[in-house]
């Protein structure tokens, strides 16, 4: 296959990837028509944000959903079966023949519909999942073109989680409501007693009901100032309106997403929660209307009219049964707490299923036993001794019904709290067993112990393994000199074998480096929310004392300069697999550079930290030197310069300053050296000593660029191609920041060749600034001799 050709393969969805791999649901969004997608297969989206596949929410229970699992959040935000759960293993996803969409299970006599075609005559069908976590149905023509597109969209169904695209409203056509529903527990994705969803009296509006009991309503869309009477100032309830004669409805409008949670609050993209009492959340500020305090509590309210909460002692059992209510409820804690506020003689209640549903109530006459393996009990105070109980006083109490919801939050706020330790110590009990023998899917996502996302106090919560320092050591034959990978800047990289024979990677902090636990902290939390094919993935990590290490997944192919630079090496690195690299770590960027809200700079880029799997595809590792910003064109100055001479920017080398466009400027390094399979730090003796961007540019302005190629390249590829890639490199590191393009630019300029390219000016280069190799150490994964200088004071 000529270069060309696999040019264009590569930029239909990667597809170079794919015919290097074994055929693999891992490496495909797509789904076509006749294939089956098994439990235990996933399909996974290009960004590599989302996968597609059959899981198992919990142990408590054999149900097996579909759903897409959003890797950034490592949570499913969208369920295809949430309230038809089916048992069978054996279960599997297909576009038949009619091109209908099901799910079928038990021996194919079962099956749920998930989109019925009306097609008579057969078209060639297929589902793809894409980068946000749609799943879209496409019908073809026989030649392979689309013939319609979103014939059917998972973000027509959705589940808790509102993403831009996504629709709140009515389609007067069918009838169908878009909106979203909380979910049972957090072990139970099933529908919650929660919904967000546009008012169906045609008043334009935002309704949250409890059940049917209406809780929250936005107040009537005010079209001049674009919001909600209810919202103003709320920046996360930035929707648009549309209405037409087939449909009304509101849709987010720039957040990342909104999730309406299990206690009814609305959890938004920004990391705030909106309840409508709370006094750990911004409260919405108007339009709350709460459940009335029946007649029978009022004694048990504050002179303020705010009711005595009911009070959480710790796990516990209670000496006799109480009242359970029927399990076909289908009730949550906060249900059951209305339902004991609700019944004058309730005192206690708590859920009944390991899977924290179910409602149990107990009258007066029921002792409380505490015990440690008990159930979380939660007590109303006794009417006669009302005024002797703990009162706690809320500021943010707006009246007596609000204190009687945020009772509520805040039982259901320590019940987290205490779940979230039970589920804690079963995880590091399980850690090593989790991790697991196959890398399908990540170790991280998926099992039942996690702790969703937006349930953390606010924060994003990413699930990381923790290892204990004696694991690692016995992994690594007590980091015997034999499993030594390299010595990075940071400490030695160490090859090692967990018990069930998955090989790791592990990066040992030295103590002499410098590297405090701040850093390391700040490494190991940004890797671990960071998932993209093309970068190094962090397993977990241990603290034990003073040490402080790192496990990533094992690249068994060592790092790209040791291809790159190495004359008999290089020889696997044909165009194609250059291409592909070059690609794959400007995706990379773009993601980490686009990374949610953030920004994350790498800003220590080089051959030597780009590891390679045994596909030669690229992963980018070290992110230790990462920092976030809070928005794209934020630059930062910094008096402490990490990097590595050769691939830092002019402005970063010299005053610290620190933007995206410092890793645009390595990045164009290191495409050069891609190209030409020379380093840049090396002497090109020309009419003076210059690196290699001087060199190119030298023949650039000369019109022999395509002498820059590698000579073991040969005649092989498209000169022109190369060419556009050396174009793109000398862009890249332009001198200055703001003539440099961004990684976005650079993946469109690499994509589409009628892109048109702008012509560089000189670009920023060092005439006397050479490093040689005899004053750098050995460092890093791979056979590097470029040295990462840290702690160097900048002005
Ligand atoms: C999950 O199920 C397995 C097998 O039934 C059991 O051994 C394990 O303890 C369970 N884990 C949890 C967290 O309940
Ligand atoms: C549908 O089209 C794809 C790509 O054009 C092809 O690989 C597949 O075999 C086709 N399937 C059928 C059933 O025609
Ligand atoms: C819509 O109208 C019905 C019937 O009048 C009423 O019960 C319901 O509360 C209204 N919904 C809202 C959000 O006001
Ligand atoms: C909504 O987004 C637009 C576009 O960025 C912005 O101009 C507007 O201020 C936002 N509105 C609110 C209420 O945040
Ligand atoms: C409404 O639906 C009809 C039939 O599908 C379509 O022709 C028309 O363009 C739609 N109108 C709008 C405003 O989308
Ligand atoms: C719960 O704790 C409070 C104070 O800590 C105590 O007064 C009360 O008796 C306890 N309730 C039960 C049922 O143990
Ligand atoms: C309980 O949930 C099931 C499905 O999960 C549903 O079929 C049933 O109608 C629900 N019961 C009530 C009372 O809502
Ligand atoms: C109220 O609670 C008591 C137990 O505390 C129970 O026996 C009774 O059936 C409940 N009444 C209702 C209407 O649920």
């Amino acid at each position: 296959m000529d270069c060309k050709a696999s040019r264009i393969l590569f930029f239909l969805s990667c597809a170079c990837f794919l015919h290097l791999t074994r055929p693999s649901k891992l490496s495909t969004n797509i789904l076509w028509q006749g294939e089956k997608l098994n439990f235990g297969d996933f399909l996974v989206a290009n960004s590599g944000e989302a996968s597609l596949s059959f899981f198992k929410p919990s142990n408590y229970s054999n149900n097996i959903y579909l759903g897409v699992n959003s890797l950034l959040f490592s949570y499913y935000v969208w369920v295809a079966n949430r309230d038809t759960p089916i048992q069978d293993p054996k279960a599997y996803l297909i576009l038949d023949e009619q091109g209908s969409l099901k799910i079928l299970y038990n021996k194919d006599r079962d099956s749920i519909v998930l989109y019925s075609s009306s097609l008579e005559a057969p078209t060639n069908t297929s589902i793809t999942l894409t980068d946000k976590g749609n799943v879209i149905l496409r019908e073809m023509n026989p030649d392979g073109s689309v013939k319609s597109d979103f014939v059917w969209q998972s973000y027509d169904y959705p589940t808790d989680t509102l993403f831009p695209g996504m629709k709140l409203g009515i389609n007067k056509r069918t009838g169908q409501r878009w909106s979203i529903t909380s979910r049972r527990t957090f072990h139970n994705p099933s529908s919650g007693p929660f919904t967000l969803g546009m008012d169906p009296n045609n008043t334009n509006q935002l309704v949250i009901w409890w059940r049917e009991m209406i809780m929250w309503t936005s107040g009537e869309w005010d079209p001049n100032q674009q919001t909600f009477r209810n919202t103003k100032g709320l920046v996360d309830f930035n929707f648009t309106y549309v209405s037409n004669e087939n449909e009304t409805y509101f849709k987010i409008f720039l957040l990342s997403y909104l999730n309406i949670i299990r206690d009814g609050s609305i959890y938004s993209g920004s990391d705030t929660y909106y309840s409508c009492a709370s006094n750990d959340r911004p409260p919405f500020q108007a339009g709350c209307k709460l459940p009335k305090t029946p007649q029978c509590r009022k004694s048990q309210q504050h002179s303020d009219n705010s009711l005595v909460l009911p009070s959480w002692n710790g796990t516990g059992k209670m000496s006799m049964e109480g009242f359970k209510f029927d399990e076909s409820e289908n009730l949550t804690i906060s249900d059951c707490w209305l339902k004991c506020l609700n019944n004058c003689s309730c005192v206690a209640y708590s859920t009944t299923n390991e899977d924290d549903s179910g409602c149990e109530i107990w009258s007066i006459t029921a002792k409380y036993v505490a015990t440690n393996d008990g159930r979380n009990i939660y007590f109303f105070p006794v009417k006669s001794e009302a005024t002797s109980k703990r009162r706690l006083i809320l500021s943010s109490v707006a009246g007596g019904a609000a204190a009687i919801f945020m009772s509520c939050c805040i039982c259901f706020v320590l019940w987290r709290k205490h779940k979230a330790k039970v589920n804690r110590k079963i995880k590091q009990e399980k850690l090593l067993l989790e991790i697991g023998g196959n890398a399908t899917p990540p170790p991280a996502y998926g099992s039942s112990s996690k702790v969703k996302f937006g349930t953390n106090g606010g924060k994003t919560n990413h699930d990381m393994h923790i290892f204990s320092f004696g694991s690692i050591a016995t992994a690594t034959d007590n980091f015997s000199s034999a499993n030594k990978l390299g010595e990075g800047g940071y400490g030695p990289v160490y090859k090692g074998k967990l018990k069930d024979g998955q090989e790791i990677a592990i990066k040992r902090l030295s103590r002499s480096s410098g590297q405090g636990l701040e850093e390391f902290k700040n490494e190991a939390q940004l890797i671990a929310k960071l998932q993209h094919r093309s970068l190094v993935r962090l397993l977990g990590f241990c603290i034990e004392g003073e040490e402080r290490i790192l496990i990533y997944e094992y690249m068994p192919n060592k790092s790209l300069d040791f291809y790159l630079f190495d004359f008999n090496e290089k020889k696997v690195l044909n165009w194609r697999r250059r291409l592909c690299i070059i690609e794959g770590i400007a995706q990379g960027l773009v993601y980490l550079h686009n990374y949610s809200r953030l920004t994350v700079i790498h800003r220590d880029l080089k051959a030597s930290n780009i590891l390679v799997d045994d596909e030669m595809r690229p992963k980018i590792s070290d992110f230790g030197l990462a920092r976030i910003f809070r928005s794209e064109d934020n630059e930062e100055k910094t008096n402490k310069i990490v990097g590595t001479f050769g691939y830092m920017s002019p402005e970063y080398a010299m005053s610290g300053v620190v933007s995206i466009k410092t890793d645009v400027f390595s990045y164009g390094v290191l495409l050069l050296e891609i190209v030409t399979g020379k380093k840049n730090n090396n002497c090109y003796q020309t009419d003076g000593p210059i690196n290699l961007i001087g060199y190119a540019w030298q023949l650039w302005i000369e019109g022999r660029a395509s002498e820059l190629i590698d000579p073991i390249l040969g005649g092989s590829c498209s000169p022109s191609e190369v060419l556009r890639c050396i174009h793109i490199g000398l862009l890249c590191v332009q001198e200055k920041a703001t003539e440099r393009p961004t990684m976005l630019n650079v993946v469109s300029f690499l994509s589409s060749e009628t892109i048109q390219l702008a012509q560089p000016n000189q670009p920023a280069f060092f005439n006397n600034i050479v490093v040689k190799e005899t004053d750098v150490l050995p460092v890093s994964y791979g056979s590097s001799n470029d040295v990462t200088i840290s702690d160097v004071n900048g002005r």
